[in-house]
C-alpha cells in the first residue's frame, strides 16, 4: 500500500517508533529513522533489511534544528518525503509543576514540542516543494488532552502538539498534506522505565482493558492515519488508551 513512499520516523530507533518504522517498511515505504540512539537504530534498520524493506539511519537530535533540516533532506533524497512521523519524545523528571526544575521543564518542551514544531515545519515545506501532499503523524499523548499530575510538562508539550497538529492541518489542507496527532495512554516502552513496579500496578489498574497498550498497537494506528486508507482525516486527536479517558 505505501510502495514508493518516502516516510521519516524520528525516535525510530526503539519503541513505539521502531514498531511504526517497522510496518511502514513492511507495506513498501523506504523508511528513514532519525534518532540520537544509533546503536539500536542500525538494529531496527537491520531487522527491517532482513525482512526485505528498505530502512535507513539518519543521525538527529530533535532539539537541533540543523539536524531535523538535514534529516528531511535526506528523505528528499531518498525520492521525496511522503509520511512524516514526528515520534521522538522524552517524559522527563516525574514532579508536580510547582516543584518542577526549569532544566527539567526546558528539556522536555525543547524535545517533546519544539522538535516536533521544526519536524512539522520542514516536513511541510518540504511536501509543498514536491506538490504531492503528504501525511504527518504527530506522536502527543493522553497526557496532552487532560491533567497529567506530576508531568506538567510533559503534558503541556503534547497539549501543544495536539494545537499544532489542527492549526497546521487547516492550513495545509489546500495543498494536500494531513496532520494528525496520535494520544497514546500507558504503553510498554523503555519511557515508563523510571517507574516503580507499583506504579505500574496502578496505571494498568486504571486501565478499563486491564493491561497497558502495546507498541505495535500504537503504530498500527500511526501508520493509518499515514496512509491513503486516511484520506479524509485531517486535524484530527486519535486517543489510544484502553479506555481511561472514557472514565
Ligand atoms: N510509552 C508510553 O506510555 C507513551 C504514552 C503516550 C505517548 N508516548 C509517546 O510516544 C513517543 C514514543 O515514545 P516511546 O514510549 O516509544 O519511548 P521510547 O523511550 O521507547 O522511545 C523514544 C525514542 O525517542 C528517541 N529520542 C529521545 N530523545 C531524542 C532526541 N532528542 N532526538 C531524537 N530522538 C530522541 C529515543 O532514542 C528512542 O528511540 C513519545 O513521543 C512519547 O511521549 C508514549
Amino acid at each position: 500500500m505505501l510502495h514508493g513512499k518516502v516516510a521519516i520516523v524520528t525516535g525510530g530507533a526503539i519503541g513505539i517508533g521502531a514498531a511504526t518504522a517497522k510496518i511502514l517498511a513492511a507495506q513498501g515505504a523506504t523508511v528513514v529513522i532519525g534518532d540520537i540512539n544509533q546503536q539500536a537504530a542500525l538494529q531496527t534498520t537491520e531487522q527491517i533489511r532482513s525482512a526485505d524493506g528498505h530502512a535507513l539511519f539518519q543521525p538527529c537530535d530533535v532539539r537541533n534544528e540543523a539536524d531535523i533540516q538535514a534529516l528531511v533532506q535526506f528523505a528528499l533524497e531518498q525520492g521525496g518525503l511522503d509520511i512524516m512521523i514526528n515520534n521522538a519524545g522524552i517524559g522527563g523528571q516525574p514532579a508536580p509543576l510547582h516543584l518542577t526544575e526549569n532544566h527539567n521543564w526546558q528539556r522536555v518542551l525543547d524535545i517533546d514540542l519544539t522538535g516536533v514544531f521544526w519536524g512539522q515545519k520542514y516536513a511541510s515545506q518540504a511536501m509543498l516543494a514536491t506538490g504531492k501532499g503528504g501525511a504527518i503523524v504527530n506522536v502527543a499523548s493522553i497526557a496532552g488532552v487532560g491533567g497529567s499530575p506530576n508531568l506538567g510538562p510533559y503534558g503541556v508539550a503534547k497539549a501543544g502538539v495536539i494545537q499544532m497538529s489542527k492549526t497546521g492541518a487547516i492550513e495545509l489542507a489546500s495543498a494536500g498534506i494531513r496532520i494528525n496527532a496520535v494520544c497514546p495512554g500507558w504503553t510498554e516502552t523503555a519511557i515508563l522505565e523510571g517507574f516503580e513496579p507499583s506504579a505500574h500496578e496502578r496505571m494498568i489498574r486504571s486501565i478499563p482493558l486491564k493491561r497497558m497498550g502495546t507498541p505495535q498497537e500504537i503504530a498500527e494506528l500511526i501508520v493509518f492515519l499515514a496512509s491513503p486508507a486516511a484520506s479524509f482525516i485531517t486535524g484530527a486527536e486519535y486517543i489510544i488508551d484502553g479506555g481511561i479517558t472514557s472514565m
